[in-house]
């Protein structure tokens, strides 16, 4: 952050509140605005405040494999701003908020209704498969908490609801484990292979370097199967080969 700093966003990865309180006190009475990034954090909260009414401005995504999905591509943007709000509504829909009142260049970004069909039906049950996810991390925490010297769990701090869009442990031997878990018949992801950092558009980027940390974190990622068609006895069945491959 320096004098140049005018937004900050903050990304609720993986459906884990980010340090919201420390941001929010980092930005007090300085000209910097506040965007949060919830495409991974619908029905996440914090003292019973949900991710995406701290910022200025919030998006969710509800591309299909999200919490919260489409059956294709869509998402939202909230705000109590009423200004960004109608300009939001001016870039969604080629500048105009009426027939042929085009004010600024904007794109088409415009809800299908049909995606609003999908998402209204499955909004009803985005609270019990968010208690399901809770559900079934609790059993991973249960039975990898004996494995300390080999994994990190996931934590959830006292009046956090963590959505667990994934389920995201940091491990060593990261990459033998998974192809033994493959060799089991259990598919796990690593969110995410590559860092911004390695990404062609920003090999010019001059901080580059400055994300060691980040890289070295992402060579130990591992994301463990979870989903609300998940059962328990799954996840036992995922826990036990896990202990098993570090025992
Ligand atoms: C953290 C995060 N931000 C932004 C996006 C982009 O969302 P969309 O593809 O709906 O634009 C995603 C989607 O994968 C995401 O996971």
């Amino acid at each position: 952050m320096n004098k140049k700093t005018s937004a900050i966003i903050v990304v609720h990865l993986f459906g884990k509140i980010s340090k919201i309180k420390s941001i929010l006190n980092l930005i007090k009475n300085k000209n910097i605005k506040l965007i949060e990034d919830c495409a991974q954090a619908h029905g996440t909260k914090v003292a019973n405040k949900y991710a995406g009414t701290f910022g200025d401005i919030s998006a969710f995504s509800f591309y299909p494999t999200k919490n919260l999905g489409a059956y294709g591509d869509a998402g939202c943007i909230i705000t109590r701003n009423k200004s960004l709000s109608l300009k939001c509504k001016r870039i969604k829909n080629h500048g105009s908020l009426i027939k042929y009142d085009h004010k600024l260049i904007g794109r088409n970004s415009r809800l299908d209704p049909l995606q609003a069909v999908v998402l209204n039906e499955k909004l009803k049950t985005l609270n019990s498969d968010i208690k399901k996810r809770n559900q079934l991390s609790k059993i991973y925490i249960k039975r990898l908490s004996i494995l300390k010297n080999f994994i990190k769990l996931p934590e959830i701090k006292k009046g956090e609801v963590h959505s667990f869009h994934q389920f995201v442990i940091i491990c060593k031997r990261r990459n033998p484990l998974r192809k033994y878990l493959k060799k089991n018949k259990i598919d796990t992801m690593i969110h995410y292979p590559q860092m911004l950092s390695d990404m062609k558009i920003f090999s010019n980027t001059k901080d580059v370097k400055k994300i060691k940390f980040a890289k070295n974190l992402g060579s130990k990622l591992l994301s463990l199967p979870i989903s609300p068609d998940h059962t328990p006895v799954e996840i036992e069945f995922i826990a036990k080969k896990i202990i098993n491959f570090y025992t």
